[in-house]
């Protein structure tokens, strides 16, 4: 598969490792082509790098590894290039005060994306763990891969998502379109605030699935 990753920051280097692992054709893109090429270097023979337009032109997946609003202008500016092209948002449109959720009452950071380049195949996925879970090769917890949810409407781009989240060592759950986008990135403004703000442990909040629809057996 052809990547682009538009940034050149944490999320970029996280998720493109594993995909360069892969086998995958990466080109990553920054403002700062200097820091673009210092990254791909990094991740191996073989990594291309260049502009954000480099990145963005060189890829039929193409992550947004961009601050939550950035994104949503560089995405824009690239989207004649983006046209028909896959395009991945992991972005967690959180912030102070109190770990809240800055899209508000309009649309998702998802679809902020769509609205900027309305050619483009935008899924949603990668945004609840931090960086540094992203780095595990793999992420794996008490014997079992992250699973990995992902939103998206377009029924090819879901299953070339599916094989970059398999590619990561995760396992992709189906978590419904694009309108579905918000909802995870409400669940990352409340694990956010849970971890950071009390401390709490995320993953015992769930029952196990034989208790979801109440007590088993
Ligand atoms: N970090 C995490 O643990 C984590 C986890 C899940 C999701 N996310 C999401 O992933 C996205 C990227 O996060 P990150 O941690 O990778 O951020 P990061 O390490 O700060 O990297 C951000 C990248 O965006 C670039 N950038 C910043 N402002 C820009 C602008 N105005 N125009 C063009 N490029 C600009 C930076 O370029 P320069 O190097 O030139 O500044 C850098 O390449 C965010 O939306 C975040 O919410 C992060």
């Amino acid at each position: 598969m052809r990547i682009g990753v538009l940034g050149t920051g944490n999320m970029a280097d996280a998720l493109a490792a594993h995909w360069v692992r892969a086998g995958h054709e990466v080109t990553v893109g920054g403002r700062d082509t200097d820091r673009a090429r210092r990254l791909a270097e990094r991740l191996g023979d073989g990594v291309r790098h260049g502009d954000l337009a480099a990145a963005a032109g060189a890829g039929e997946v193409v992550l947004v590894a961009l601050p939550y609003g950035v994104g949503e202008v560089v995405v824009r500016e690239l989207s004649a290039a983006l046209d028909g092209k896959v395009l991945l948002d992991c972005s967690n449109p959180v912030g102070a005060p109190g770990f809240r959720l800055l899209t508000g009452d309009g649309p998702s950071a998802a679809r902020r994306l769509v609205l900027a380049a309305p050619g483009a195949r935008v899924v949603k996925a990668f945004n609840l763990c931090h960086e540094g879970v992203w780095r595990m090769a793999p992420p794996v917890f008490d014997g079992r891969p992250l699973a990995v949810p992902v939103c998206g409407d377009d029924p090819a781009a879901l299953a070339l998502v599916g094989t970059l989240v398999r590619d990561a060592g995760c396992t992709p759950v189906a978590a419904g379109g694009l309108d579905r986008a918000g909802l995870l990135e409400a669940t990352a403004a409340l694990f956010i605030g849970l971890w950071v703000g009390e401390g709490a442990d995320v993953q015992a909040i769930a029952p196990p699935l034989a208790y979801a629809a109440g007590a088993a057996g």
